[in-house]
């Protein structure tokens, strides 16, 4: 299957759910990546559609619609607009972002089961599932909770326990019940359709184990342990209210199993854009099918739905599956519901201007073959040090001089010198090495590359210093500025499909057009191939670019004459701008405050257990104890101590000054008024050279908090305590 001659490129994205907007964790995973390699392509004159959608479907889904008292399709309706408009704000166009509660993809879905339903490629089987009386509804393993039988934690999940990590199956738990009510559960007859992996397995093993060796060794490892793991029939329904219905007669109250329906959408999404050809895209043996996902999404993509499509017949199966490894966050991993993420609808809103900062810096880092980190601190070393003072730098410098010598105008380049040679030798080389890992999906290292033009570019000012020629040599400087112009529009070409914003920015200043390929987001009806300088019509305009316009395409990438003598460049402009401390600072305490927090919520969780009791005391020494009624009648702060409060109280005996380490809890104002209880006979203390006399009664709540000790109604001051 290598080196086919495909006449067109599909390239999809993993659906994201729409319960919860998109974060780096999906973007460096997925979209990024795929973001690309569809520029990448489009640039090279491919025929490529890239189609993408939410995923509406799915048990957390019901969930959360349940949790918030409102309809699940409320809470994909506000996800799905968010998720689409962040994408596009990164720069992210795709042909088509639909979603899986559309009617195209209900028939869709539909159609494809009962065609595998009626041929008989499923197996029926009835098997006993927990159920919960209070809600009426079966639940998913991860809605069942219990002991853990490993390590006897407590909220152990039907499917793992967080605690010790143990994969559990929920007939495992001890005492298991309901996540959704608390309720028992009870174990009721069901009937379920699945598909019998197994009879795929001997054409799974040839088509991928020997047929895609060249698949990333992180996704054939996977796929080799599935497959000599023996594979099991997979359920593909479900019973639940929210998804596909199950479209056989008696299956009221199932849906199709979300893994089941959601990648059928890509293939109704190219349906709903492309209503009379979508077929060519998903049928012709011509086309190159590449699915980007994630690695959780391995199995689903090269095992579940190559088999779906199989059993189906008359659909090609994916080319390649790039999937990624996790990105972390500042060494923890990202998580949606701990509030550890960075959510690309806050950085656009957070960071405006600066989209191609972000992805600059996920495909540097991109987890391509194992985890990796995001920190901010790397984010902002790799703008300032890389972006700022590597490839701005280099552009700004070029144009600026240009502007300075030869009033904006391209010079001419005069006599050749051995350095000029040498650079524009390695110009092709770069191109080469751009194209070998764009092609192989290696992004981390394309860029790399792109980075190298921009470096070479400034080492050559650097070494050539045309500033100091110009003094004596204006035809010298005429030549370096040119070429290093030249530089700069290979820059334009190298670096768009990982920074189209700033790419925009440069063939502006360069005064330049770009081809960057056809897309169909119109559909079918605009489907004749345009010209687009960047994103679609309007981009050409306000370039103020003629018809003639110079229109750079990446097979010029690393030509000595992108730019002719005499071009009129317009006004320099800074690409990137530094990234300042307190910005990252400000990023990095928002994190630190979710984690102290976490921290604080697991010390409580595990302080759960009440202190033992003391040993046993007599009643004597009990009686010793004076212990009384007393009103604060003033309260103020101990000078230089955090935890200090001085309070003057009316014990009914007397009136008397107490320190007391309150001040964690309590402000002086609440206190005031307050009627407390103390021991009033506590041997006289100074503390911080006040006297204290007596100690205020308190109570030490598991996690460390402390509240006093106050009448149920208000008692005469001095009433004994006993
Ligand atoms: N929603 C899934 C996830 O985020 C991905 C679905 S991909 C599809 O993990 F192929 F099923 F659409
Ligand atoms: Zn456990």
């Amino acid at each position: 299957m290598e080196n086919k001659n495909y006449k067109r490129t599909l390239v999809t994205c993993a659906l994201p759910y729409a319960n919860g907007p998109v974060h780096i964790g999906h973007l460096a995973g997925v979209y990024v990546p795929a973001d690309i390699y569809v520029r990448y392509l489009r640039m090279k004159g491919e025929d490529v559609l890239y189609i993408c959608g939410s995923d509406e479907h799915g048990v957390p889904i019901a969930i959360k619609a349940q949790k918030e008292g409102c309809s699940p399709q409320d809470i994909v309706d506000r996800y799905h607009n968010i998720i689409k408009k962040s994408f596009s704000g990164l720069g992210i166009n795709f042909d088509i972002y639909s979603r899986t509660s559309s009617k195209t993809h209900e028939e869709n879905a539909s159609k494809f089961f009962r065609k595998l339903y009626d041929e008989g490629k499923f197996i029926e089987k009835t098997s006993e599932q927990y159920y919960d009386e209070e809600t009426k509804t079966f639940l998913a393993d991860r809605y069942i909770t219990g002991t853990c039988p490993r390590c006897g934690a407590e909220g152990a999940y039907g499917d793992q326990c967080e605690k010790c990590g143990a994969t559990l199956s929920p007939d495992e738990l001890i005492n298991p019940k309901s996540a959704l009510s608390g309720g028992e559960l009870v174990k009721k007859e069901t009937r379920h359709w699945y598909l019998p992996l197994d009879r795929y397995e001997g054409w799974l093993s040839k088509w991928i184990l020997e047929g895609h060796k060249e698949w990333r060794p992180n996704v054939y490892g996977q796929c080799k342990s599935w497959i000599d793991g023996g594979l099991q029939p997979r359920a593909v329904s479900r019973d639940q209210k929210w998804g596909v219905p199950v479209p056989v007669e008696g299956a009221e109250g199932k849906v199709l199993y979300v893994w089941f329906d959601a990648p059928i959408g890509y293939i109704s999404n190219t349906q709903e854009l492309l209503p009379h050809t979508w077929e060519q895209w998903w049928k012709s043996e011509d086309t190159k099918l590449v699915h980007f996902i994630g690695k959780d999404n391995i199995v689903f993509h090269c095992i579940v739905f190559p088999s779906m499509l199989q059993a189906h017949g008359g659909y090609i199966l994916p080319d390649n599956v790039p999937a990624n490894e996790f990105l972390n966050l500042e060494g923890d991993k990202i998580s949606t519901s701990k509030g550890w993420a960075v959510w690309l609808n806050e950085y656009l809103e957070q960071f405006p201007g600066q989209e191609d900062v972000l992805r600059y810096v996920l495909t540097a880092n991109a987890p391509e073959t194992k985890d990796n980190d995001f920190s901010w601190k790397d984010f902002q070393a790799r703008n300032n040090s890389e972006l700022v003072a590597i490839f701005g730098n280099f552009v700004n410098r070029a144009v600026v001089l240009t502007h300075k010598y030869f009033d904006g105008k391209v010079p001419a380049y005069g006599k050749s010198e051995p350095i000029d040679q040498e650079v524009l030798a390695q110009l092709p080389e770069l191109k080469a090495a751009m194209e070998h890992y764009l092609d192989n999906y290696k992004f981390r290292e394309a860029l790399k590359e792109a980075m190298n033009i921009a470096r070479l570019g400034n080492k050559y000012l650097a070494d050539t210093e045309p500033w100091k020629v110009a003094k004596t040599d204006m035809e010298r400087t005429a030549s370096i500025l040119n070429l290093s112009l030249q530089i700069c529009a290979s820059c334009a070409i190298a670096f768009e499909p990982f920074l189209p914003f700033s790419c925009e920015k440069l063939r502006n200043i360069l005064n330049v057009g770009i081809n960057a390929g056809q897309d169909h987001r119109a559909g079918e009806a605009d489907s004749i191939a345009v010209n687009m300088y960047h994103e679609g019509e309007g981009a050409a305009l306000h370039t103020g670019l003629s018809t003639e316009a110079l229109i750079l395409s990446w097979n010029r990438l690393g030509a000595s004459d992108l730019l002719p003598e005499g071009h009129q460049l317009n006004k320099a402009q800074l690409l990137f701008s530094v990234i300042e401390d307190e910005v990252v600072d400000a990023q990095i305490a928002r994190l630190e405050k979710i984690r102290a927090e976490r921290e604080a919520a697991a010390k409580a969780a595990e302080a759960k257990v009440v202190t033992p009791q003391k040993e046993e005391c007599s009643f004597e020494d009990f009686e010793k104890m004076d212990i009384r009624t007393a009103t604060v009648l003033e309260a103020e702060r101990v000078p230089k101590t955090d935890k200090l409060l001085k309070l003057t109280i009316d014990t009914g005996i007397d009136k008397r000054v107490i320190v007391s380490g309150i001040a964690e809890y309590y402000t002086p104002e609440e206190m005031v008024g307050k009627q407390i209880c103390i021991l009033a006979n506590l041997a006289p203390r100074k503390i911080r050279g006040i006297e204290s006399k007596g100690m205020i009664l308190m109570a030490r709540q598991h996690d460390g908090k402390m509240r006093f000790i106050t009448p149920q109604e208000t008692l005469v001051n001095g009433a004994e305590i006993g």
